[in-house]
């Protein structure tokens, strides 16, 4: 098996993209090379993924709780999530990408969100990976929104309390229809999933690594693919039931 052909190819990868600002620190620079830096490693995990034919690539951009940073840095991640997109979307389309944003887009300036949205219309058609970026996201803000809008048909008659169940519930979530990420992976050495997709991850396997995001490249997404080939999932079940279904497939 060679390293570009994982036996069992994740489905679905959901990353906290974790570190820009150190990694400026060390090298003695301002968070914004940090961020821009980022950008690059970014790009490389998107080509990554598609060519490793992963079907869903969901990726923290900004957190609901980003906006509580320094104003010069927020303004700063606002300009180059701008200029990032407007400079990407067409080879995202040329690579058949479908982007969509997640997260609460009425947050952000009227400039931006029309781009997003056009970014979204434009590749809209197109059948290759699917790009979810999460900006403005906070997993509890979702599941808020999520039972604010059940509870609406519940109260306009549409739905009764008895039909809420696991699969509305994801329905009504950002990402409900794509499958659920199987591999999630965070730079930056923390351990913590900071309000990221705190629905879609209950089964999800998770590789951390210190590396800082700019220092994230196709050989660190190889060894993550590899740690997700060599877990054995067993929701909830014991590993024997597993193996015995992976021997009767
Ligand atoms: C992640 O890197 C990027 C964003 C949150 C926008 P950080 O900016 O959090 O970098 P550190 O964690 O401070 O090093
Ligand atoms: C999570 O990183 C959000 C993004 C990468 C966009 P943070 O750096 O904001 O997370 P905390 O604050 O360390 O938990
Ligand atoms: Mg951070």
């Amino acid at each position: 098996m060679s390293r570009d052909q994982p036996d069992k190819t994740p489905q679905h990868i959901a990353v906290i993209m974790d570190g820009n600002g150190r990694w400026a620190q060390k090298r003695g620079l301002g968070r914004s090379a940090g961020h821009q830096a980022g950008v690059k490693a970014t790009r490389q995990l998107v080509e990554g993924c598609a060519r490793r034919e992963i079907k869903v690539l969901t990726v923290f951009a900004f957190s609901s709780e980003n906006w509580k940073r320094p104003e010069q840095e927020v303004s700063f991640l606002m300009e180059l999530f701008r200029g990032t997109l407007r400079g990407e979307v067409d080879k995202l389309h040329e690579n058949n990408i479908r982007v969509r944003f997640i997260g609460d887009l009425s947050g952000f300036r009227s400039g931006l969100q029309k781009d997003m949205l056009a970014a979204d219309r434009k590749t809209s058609g197109n059948t290759g990976m699917r790009l979810n970026i999460a900006v403005n996201y906070g997993g509890r803000w979702e599941l808020t929104q999520a039972m604010a809008r059940i509870a609406a048909q519940i109260e306009g008659g549409q739905l009764q309390a008895a039909d809420v169940n696991d699969e509305l519930v994801a329905r009504h979530t950002s990402i409900g229809d794509d499958p659920e990420p199987d591999l999630f992976i965070r730079t930056g050495g923390e351990q913590r999933l900071s309000n990221y997709l705190l629905w879609h991850l209950a089964y999800t396997e998770l590789f951390f690594t210190d590396t800082l995001w700019p220092d994230f490249g196709v050989d660190e997404l190889d060894r993550a693919i590899g740690f997700f080939n060599g877990r054995e999932r067993r929701f909830g079940q014991t590993g024997e039931q597993i193996r015995d279904l992976e021997n009767n497939a």
